[in-house]
């Protein structure tokens, strides 16, 4: 059970205190946003004790016209997280793979960001949930911002986007009701849709509500590719191994802890820091050739599948350590910009479907969230821009008056020729249509998973978990949810049929 006092003082507790103390004497005097000096704080400017508030009254405009705005669209997932910063060190040479600037020599260290979510629920929502934790981690390289944009499961419910917004949909709150979770809406969905077999094991798994950020993997659970210096590419896939242990936490704590702590693993990740427990993950990547990926039995872009270590173990890289707390947290974790998108030299995509659609949601929904300028605010900007974009709403950079358009005559800046020769280049064919790619193989990499990696006592609670949730929903569904469990071990059928009450013989409707 974890170490949980809420009547303890810890760091959270103490912000304000620390602040003061660190601040005792100074007294410096408020100002408006325009920082002219404010006389009077405590009072409007009225007509006499009860006479009205005058217009001129600029101390108070200028202090409700700015909190009439202090909010901005929530991210429309992952919006509750933690934020923090710290380093990227290399610890493992690995330039026989990619040329990336970050990976150039052992001991390099780069600056980094990382931010933890849950993906279903709102800005508030309790940390302790049963919910798939999104990782994220932004390296400021001299070679522009580098996202991985991942979570703490190697793999995902779907992998086409074509169903993506629905998944989500199904997550999210009923838009009649409005009460989250509606478990006939998640069945629903995951029953019919059977790749999302082998992430749904994970999520009703003990890993499903772990102990705090820290005490978790993160994983890249996308393939990219990797280009070195001679041109050539590799599959890649990032692991980030947590040097604090896996813990979880018991559903029964978790839902205590809801109600008690909402901001549970949020206070957690900052009082670690405050006290100098800084957390750290090793960085591993697992890596193959065009040919290897080839031979697989499985395919090497499916979402819905990990690479086995047997087929690619892992490499160490180096070692990721969160050092330092945002001080502001709009400022720099709710504004901060994830995107697969961002990509440097040496590093690239691959062809995976959720991740082609990827490259276009994440800069789309930060220009709705955070306008269109938002790789100018401090915590997403890059150390050096030079480009031919210009203006737009909260822009700062003026680019010291270099022409706004290419080609010119006019010493604008010219093509970085170590990108172009870093490019991949694929051979790709193929008749353009539609497939619908739910019905390969679902089933074996998660009878691994319930076989091989869980434990005999992991199991018992992974069935209690799915019939928790199961219990909530329709006779039909749930026949149709253990019919696709089923095929993962006849044993967990059973039990979860057993579990249910329901009777050995029936017709699945599909
Ligand atoms: C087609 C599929 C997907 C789409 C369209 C999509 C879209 C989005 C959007 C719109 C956001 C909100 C971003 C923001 O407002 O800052 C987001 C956040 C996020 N997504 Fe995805 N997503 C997809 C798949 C995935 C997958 C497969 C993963 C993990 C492997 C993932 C991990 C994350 C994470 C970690 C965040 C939060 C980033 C942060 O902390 O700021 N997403 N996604």
């Amino acid at each position: 059970m974890p170490n949980f006092n809420h009547f303890v003082r810890d760091s959270v507790s103490n912000q304000l205190s620390d602040y003061a103390e660190k601040h005792e004497g100074e007294q410096t005097s408020i100002t408006t946003g325009s920082g002219n000096p404010v006389g009077e704080k405590d009072a409007s400017l009225t007509v006499g004790y009860h006479g009205p508030t005058l217009l001129q009254d600029v101390m108070l405009l200028d202090d409700l016209s700015h909190f009439t705005k202090e909010r901005n669209p929530e991210r429309v997932v992952h919006a509750k997280g933690a934020g923090a910063f710290g380093y990227f060190e290399v610890t493992h040479d690995i330039t026989q793979y990619t040329a990336a600037k970050p990976f150039s020599e052992l001991g390099k260290r780069t600056p980094i960001a990382v931010r933890f979510s849950t993906v279903a629920g709102e800005r508030g929502y309790p940390d302790t949930v049963r919910d798939v934790r999104g990782f994220a981690v932004k390296f400021y390289t001299e070679d522009g911002i580098w996202d991985i944009v991942g979570n703490n499961t190697p793999v995902f419910f779907v992998k086409d986007a074509a169903l993506f917004s629905s998944f989500i949909h199904v997550l999210k709150r009923n838009p009649v009701t409005n009460v989250r979770v509606d478990y006939d809406m998640f069945w629903d969905f995951v029953s019919l849709r059977k790749e999302t077999t082998h992430q749904t094991l994970i999520t009703f798994s003990d890993r499903g509500i772990p102990r705090s950020y820290r005490h978790m993997h993160g994983y890249g659970s996308h393939t990219y590719s990797f280009i070195n210096a001679q041109g050539v590419l590799h599959w890649v896939k990032y692991h980030f191994i947590t040097n604090q242990e896996i813990q979880n936490m018991s559903s029964k704590d978790a839902l205590r802890i809801a109600g008690e702590d909402p901001d549970f693993h949020t206070r957690d990740l900052y009082n670690a820091i405050s006290t100098g427990d800084y957390p750290s993950w090793t960085f591993c990547i697992q890596v193959m050739t065009q040919e290897q990926a080839q031979k697989l039995s499985y395919d090497p872009f499916d979402l819905t599948k990990v690479w086995l270590h047997a087929d690619s173990p892992l490499i160490p890289v180096g070692r990721i350590v969160l050092n330092k707390s945002p001080s502001n947290y709009f400022a720099e974790i709710e504004q901060i910009a994830m995107d697969v998108a961002h990509l440097i030299p040496g590093i690239d995509i691959s062809p995976d479907r959720m991740l082609q659609a990827r490259m276009f949601a994440y800069r789309d929904t930060h220009q709705y969230r955070l306008g269109t300028n938002y790789n100018q605010l401090s915590v997403n900007s890059a150390y050096r821009v030079h480009n031919y974009s210009r203006d737009g709403y909260g822009t700062v950079v003026s680019q010291g008056g270099a022409p706004n358009y290419h080609p010119n005559s006019f010493e604008g800046p010219v093509i970085d020729k170590r990108a172009r020769a870093l490019s991949p280049c694929l051979p790709l064919h193929g008749d353009a249509k539609r497939i619908d790619s739910g019905h390969d193989d679902n089933f074996s990499q998660a009878r691994l998973l319930y076989t091989r990696v869980l434990k005999e006592d992991e199991r018992v609670r992974l069935v209690e978990n799915l019939v928790d949730w199961l219990k909530r929903t329709t006779k039909k569904i749930q026949r149709r949810a253990i019919s696709n469990f089923e095929q993962v071990h006849k044993s967990l059928g059973t039990k979860l049929r057993e579990a249910l009450n329901l009777s050995e013989e029936f017709h699945i409707e599909f």
